[in-house]
């Protein structure tokens, strides 16, 4: 089977946050390796969105796929590979993890706004 989840994030949302709360906000939200990414682009707000939104999507997926756990943001590692293709490392306190499915990622934004969508393909 296959699960998805979506999400859309509004950027000025995110950057208000971060505003409010420069340290709080990041750190409970995001890993080191996120926000090291994050803070060297130009507009650091916009990836932060795109993470965000990711782990949303990853949240639905799993919620989707029957998982009753919320997963903590922090415990859904968005990820790049060397292309930038981004993917997911769930955390240890994920139920199950490694669990009995894959999942894969794609994330897109504007200077307003940032999506993503996460697939989810179980074994079961
Ligand atoms: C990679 C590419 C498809 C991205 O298109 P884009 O319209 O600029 O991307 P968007 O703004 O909609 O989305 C950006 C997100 O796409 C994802 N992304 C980046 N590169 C990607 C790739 N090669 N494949 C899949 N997803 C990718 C990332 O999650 C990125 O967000 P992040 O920077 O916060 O991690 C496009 O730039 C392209 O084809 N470039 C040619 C290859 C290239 O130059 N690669 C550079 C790295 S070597």
């Amino acid at each position: 089977m296959i699960f998805i989840g979506t999400d859309i994030v509004e950027v000025g949302r995110i950057e208000a946050l971060i505003r409010r709360w420069p340290q709080r906000f990041v750190d409970r939200i995001y890993t080191g390796q996120e926000k090291a990414y994050c803070e060297r682009q130009a507009v650091p707000a916009i990836h932060y969105a795109g993470r965000f939104a990711a782990k949303e999507a990853t949240r639905k997926a799993l919620h989707a796929a029957g998982q009753q756990f919320t997963v903590p943001f922090k415990e859904i590692d968005i990820k790049r590979d060397h292309l930038g293709v981004p993917s997911i490392a769930l955390g240890s306190s994920a139920p199950g993890n490694p669990g009995p499915y894959r999942l894969a990622l794609s994330i897109s934004h504007t200077g307003q706004i940032a999506i993503a969508t996460v697939a989810l393909e179980s074994d079961g």
